[in-house]
Formats: structure tokens, C-alpha cells, sequence
């Protein structure tokens, strides 16, 4: 990626923003307010929320505060984990485009593959939820529509009993965790990986010589380092912080390149305490 505003194609020819803002933990309206416009100046284009975050009303707000008619901004929500089944999820996609005070949503995603009390059930309850998804995909209520936390096994039976294949896959993905099974399944399904927390490793990373470094050599932060890492395995990062300055010194990652021996050293990290999620406990 050269710039901030470069995009991904999706599988159904939209463009995506290739690099994100996150959201979740951020319900105070101005801290919303000040991110996002941080954000926007900065150059984010995607804005990253879910029913789950409880901000979706902060979040419309704070977009509708910036001036937005020639940002384009690509906004991406997902439906919680008891909206799951058809009806309750075409429901979620309307209280959505509600509280955001849009017309349509760019991308919108389920949020986990194994819901409380249709654990033994997913398969169906994945179907059918996604059917909710493809419905408002063919009315214009979304222009995307994909998944979060899905391991290869749940992408296969949505595959094979779907309309509409899912355009992106959002999991965790950082230095210690790259999943590297699901990441090469969606590259082969032509479905977009996001990255979420993808600066989960700072701390230990903080204490790590080599990374020192690294920071020395590229001039940059930590912060910046784990997402340009990101960026150079093709993931789409969103990131996320409460303080406008982080916000805007997390996107000035496009000036310098890992190089492939550091991005091996990356790569080779392991950190005890940082896994991915076992997705199917039920949540
Ligand atoms: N689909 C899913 O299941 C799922 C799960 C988790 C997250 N997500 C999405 O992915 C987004 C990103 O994940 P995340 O929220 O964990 O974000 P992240 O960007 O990986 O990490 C955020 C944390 O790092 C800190 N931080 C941010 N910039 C920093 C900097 N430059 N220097 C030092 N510390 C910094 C933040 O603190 P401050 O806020 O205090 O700056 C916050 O504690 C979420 O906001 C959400 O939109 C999705």
C-alpha cells in the first residue's frame, strides 16, 4: 500500500479503504467526536463499529459532524450476537442504518459464528442469519456483506449454502497470531481479511531489543511498525485509540517498508499470553 487512500476490491467489485479506524470502547460523544475527526483529517476512510461496541448512535453522530460529502467514507457495523437468525438480524441491519443516521451501510458483517444457545445449531444459524444479510445486500440496505471470526470450517458452509459469497473475514492478526490457515483459505476465496487489534503485541514488543531496535532504524513507533507489518501481509488493520494524536500517528505508516528480514523476525514472535480466540465458544 503507498497511501492511506489506497483501496482493496472486494469479490463484488466494491472498493475498500485498505487501512481502518476501529471503534469499540470509544462510546463517550466526544471522544467519538474527536477521533473521528482526528481520523478523517488523517485520511481514514473506513470506520469500523458493531452493535456489540453499543456506539453505533456516537459513531453516526461523530461522522455526521465532519463534513462529509466529498470523504466517501466507508462505514462497517455487525450484527450482534443474540440478532442472530433471519429475522432478528434483518431487524439488527435496520436499527444499524438507524442509529448511524445512514442510508445504506458499506460492509456489513457477522460479528462471531457460535452465538449462546445455537452453539450445536451454527451451521443453520449461520445460513440463516447470512440469508438476512444477502436480503438487505440485494435491497441496497449494505453494499458489502461479510463475516468476523470465522475459522475455515464456518467459511465452508457458508460457501456451499449461500447466494452471495461473504466479501471479507475480520479477525485478530498480529505478531503471534496470524491464523495463517483461515488468512490462505480467504486468499483463495477471494474474501478480504481485516485485521482487528492488530496492536495487541505493543507491550511485549516494547520490552523486545530487536524491535528497539527496528524503531530506531525505521524512525517509527511500535504502534507504527505493527501496522505497517500488517499492511505487508495484505491484511486490512483497523485500529483503534482514544487520543486523536495516537490516531493520527497510527496512520503514518506509508513512507517506509519493513524489510523481509525484519518482517521474518516479526513473524517468528510468539507471545504466551496473546492467542487467537476459540471461536467456537459460544459468545
Ligand atoms: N470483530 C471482532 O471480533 C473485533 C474484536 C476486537 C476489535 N475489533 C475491531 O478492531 C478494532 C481494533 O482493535 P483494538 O480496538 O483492539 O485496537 P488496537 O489498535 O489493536 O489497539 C488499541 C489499543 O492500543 C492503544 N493504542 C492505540 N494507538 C496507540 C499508539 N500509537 N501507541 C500506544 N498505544 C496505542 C489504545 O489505547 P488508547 O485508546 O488509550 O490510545 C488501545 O488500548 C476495534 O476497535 C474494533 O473496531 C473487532
Amino acid at each position: 500500500m503507498e497511501n492511506i487512500f489506497d483501496t482493496v476490491e472486494l469479490n463484488n467489485g466494491v472498493r475498500m479503504p485498505a487501512f481502518g479506524l476501529g471503534t469499540s470502547g470509544n462510546k463517550d460523544q466526544t471522544v467519538c467526536n474527536d477521533t473521528i475527526k482526528a481520523a478523517v483529517e488523517a485520511g481514514y476512510r473506513l470506520i469500523d463499529t458493531a452493535q456489540m461496541y453499543g456506539n453505533e448512535e456516537q459513531v453516526g453522530k461523530a461522522i455526521h459532524q465532519v463534513d462529509l460529502s466529498d470523504k466517501n467514507l466507508f462505514i462497517t457495523s455487525k450484527v450482534d450476537n443474540p440478532n442472530h437468525g433471519y429475522e432478528a438480524a434483518s431487524k439488527a441491519i435496520d436499527e444499524s442504518l438507524e442509529k448511524l443516521g445512514l442510508d445504506y451501510i458499506d460492509l456489513y458483517l457477522i460479528h462471531w459464528p457460535v452465538v449462546e444457545g445455537r452453539g450445536e445449531n451454527w451451521k443453520e444459524d449461520n445460513i440463516e442469519t447470512w440469508r438476512a444479510l444477502e436480503d438487505a445486500y440485494e435491497a441496497g440496505k449494505v453494499k458489502a456483506i461479510g463475516v468476523s471470526n470465522f475459522m475455515v470450517k464456518h467459511l465452508e458452509n457458508l460457501i456451499a449454502n449461500c447466494r452471495i459469497k461473504p466479501m471479507v473475514n475480520q479477525i485478530r492478526l498480529h505478531p503471534g497470531v496470524l491464523q495463517e490457515e483461515t488468512v490462505v483459505f480467504c486468499e483463495k476465496e477471494q474474501i478480504v481479511v481485516e485485521a482487528w487489534s492488530p496492536l495487541s503485541p505493543i507491550k511485549q514488543m516494547s520490552e523486545d531489543d530487536k524491535v528497539q531496535a527496528m524503531t530506531k532504524k525505521y524512525g517509527k513507533s511500535v504502534a507504527q511498525l505493527l501496522l505497517r507489518f500488517s499492511l505487508q501481509h495484505n491484511f486490512v488493520p483497523l485500529t483503534k485509540s482514544s487520543h486523536p494524536e495516537r490516531v493520527v500517528e497510527n496512520a503514518d505508516v506509508f513512507d517506509f517498508k519493513i524489510s523481509d528480514e525484519d518482517m521474518d523476525y516479526l513473524n517468528s514472535l510468539k507471545f504466551d499470553d496473546l492467542k487467537a480466540p476459540d471461536v467456537d465458544e459460544e459468545k
